[in-house]
């Protein structure tokens, strides 16, 4: 069975005093379905975020990390460095980290290492612009990102990972992409990770869908087959709105 996830991914928004009380809020509702809760807060929050919700289910997640162990790497933080505040799961290759801080399905193929090899579990995110879509090549964008940061990889590898589909034009935009072009998309992904890796990897992958997932969509989104949650960026800096999507499933 594959797992239901609805992660929150804060991005730079929220302050200690308010990460604080955004999670004092989420600890107040309850969760009715059956996704499990990851929430993204800043580096600078994780460690507080963990201590708060140490006996919660909510997981803690990070937003990025270096490939590097340690080193000249000002304003970077490590696997270790995240292990160490608690953090067990981190996202990466978010658009926002391949567009303007320039990661590259190499930077990232070895981010992918480094986590792994730390023993953290990656929610990895890819998804083709406007552009792409536009002009008919948002398959072959998706899986060309998929194959350079992931399929150097075992087999016994994909167990840690999640992934995470998101259109770059349906990121903050409003626009959510259609629930049959997620469906197909995510179907689609299935495909790819079947053609290297088999059936059985291919249908135990959670496959998130983010861009522009609100209350008012989630549930239409999540009834998708091949949808296995979601990635949620504005929606998750409210309480209310964010277990509405929690609750979707
Ligand atoms: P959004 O962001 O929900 O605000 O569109 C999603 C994301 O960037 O993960």
């Amino acid at each position: 069975m594959r797992k239901n996830i609805v992660a929150g991914n804060w991005k730079m928004n929220n302050d200690l005093a308010q990460t604080q009380d955004l999670i004092t809020d989420l600890e107040n509702k309850k969760n009715t379905g059956n996704a499990e809760v990851m929430i993204a807060p800043a580096f600078t929050n994780l460690f507080s975020a963990f201590n708060a919700l140490k006996d919660s289910p909510i997981e803690v997640v990070a937003q990025n990390m270096h490939f590097a162990s340690n080193g000249a790497y000002t304003g970077e933080v490590s696997a270790a460095m995240l292990k160490s505040v608690g953090v067990k799961t981190v996202i990466l290759g978010h658009s926002e980290r391949r567009a303007y801080f320039g990661e590259t399905d190499q930077v990232l193929a070895q981010k992918v290492d480094a986590a792994l090899a730390a023993d953290l579990r990656v929610v990895f995110c890819f998804g083709e612009e406007l552009a792409d879509r536009k002009s008919g090549n948002e398959e072959s964008v998706v899986s060309s990102q998929i194959k350079n940061a992931l399929f150097h990889l075992d087999a016994s590898a994909f167990k840690n990972i999640v992934l995470a589909y998101e259109p770059v034009w349906a990121i903050g935009t409003g626009e959510t992409a259609s629930p049959e072009q997620a469906q197909d998309m995510h179907k689609f992904i299935r495909r790819t990770l079947n053609s290297t890796y088999g059936d059985n990897i291919a249908e135990s992958m959670s496959i998130l869908y983010g861009g522009s997932v609100k209350p008012a969509n989630a549930k239409e989104i999540f009834s998708k087959p091949d949808v296995d949650g979601g990635l949620i960026g504005g929606a998750a800096l409210n309480a209310n709105d964010f277990y509405a999507i929690v609750n979707a499933f």
